[in-house]
């Protein structure tokens, strides 16, 4: 272990095999986080543990696990709880389908239940008690813009990413006035496999909609440098979220009359 590992504690980052998780294991470790690697592919975590241990000078552990199954995230649980030296959680492991809801296998519904939001809690509640005891600790949340714009073909996968916004932001007024940071980053469209595993190749998106990975995991820890609670890192004017956050705020207000509004004509 480095020295400056010692002061940043362990990072844990699931679905690190790819995509997003594997830059940001790749920033943490350079930062001087310990690491440990989730994921269900063996062969690229080992891998990659091995390659950020050598580069950076940090303990990289890969814990191969499927997170979608219930003994995955139990054992993920049970090495997670029982290390005093965890300081950070990325919640990252996702997956998507993206087809219509009634001509699409169940298991597949299932699949991104089991893992966007079953496990994304079950890891939460594996780190919160602790960093909230200790007064210190970072959870990220990987969310979605499609928690804000649900499309025909992703009503599931919206759905669970829209879990992930309400849940994440209820953590975040849980743990005000403490130094526990929750941060809740939601991508656009970013350039990884997901969407080869989608159904829906990258490459009907449209080259400038897609943000390359470097630049989302970047931008994402920017964001968690400033502060930020909520991390859009593809909108450039951040009123817009702040607006559509006061009209979120008003709208339920104008929900706590007590009585049928008047065009229902009820006395
Ligand atoms: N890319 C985008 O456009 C985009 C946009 C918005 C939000 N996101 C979100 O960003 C996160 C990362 O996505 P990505 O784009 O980086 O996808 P990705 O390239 O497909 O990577 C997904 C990662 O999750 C792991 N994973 C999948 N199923 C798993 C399981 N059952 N158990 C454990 N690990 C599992 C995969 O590893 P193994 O296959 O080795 O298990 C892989 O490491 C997801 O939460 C996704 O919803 C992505």
């Amino acid at each position: 272990m480095n020295s400056n590992a010692a002061i940043k504690g362990t990072a844990v980052v699931t679905g690190a095999s790819a995509g997003i998780g594997m830059v940001y294991a790749d920033r943490l470790a350079a930062q001087g986080y310990d690491l440990i690697l989730v994921a269900r592919r063996a062969e690229r975590l080992n891998e990659l543990a091995k390659r950020l241990s050598e580069q950076y000078g940090i303990r990289a552990t890969a814990l191969v696990e499927d997170l979608s199954r219930d003994a995955g995230v139990a054992a993920v649980v049970s090495a997670i709880s029982a290390d005093p030296s965890i300081t950070m959680l990325v919640n990252n492991a996702g997956v998507a389908t993206l087809a219509g809801f009634a001509d699409t296998d169940f298991s597949k519904h299932e699949a991104m239940i089991d893992l966007n939001v079953n496990a994304l809690v079950r890891l939460c509640y594996a780190v919160l008690p602790l960093f909230k005891q200790r007064d210190n600790g970072v959870l990220i949340n990987i969310g979605s813009v499609l928690s804000l714009h649900t499309l025909p073909i992703s009503t599931v996968y919206s759905g669970t990413k829209a879990f992930v916004t309400s849940f994440t932001r209820g953590l975040q007024q849980e743990v005000e006035g403490t130094n526990v940071n929750v941060q809740l980053v939601m991508p656009s469209a970013t350039d990884t496999e997901i969407w080869d595993i989608a159904g829906v190749p990258v490459e009907n998106l449209g080259k400038e909609r897609v943000m390359s990975v470097d630049h989302l995991v970047d931008a994402a820890l920017a964001g968690l440098a400033k502060g930020e609670a909520v991390t859009l890192p593809s909108v450039e004017d951040i009123r817009l979220w702040e607006e559509y956050d006061a009209a979120r705020e008003k709208l339920f207000e104008a929900t706590q009359s007590g009585k049928p509004a008047s065009r229902y004509n009820i006395r």
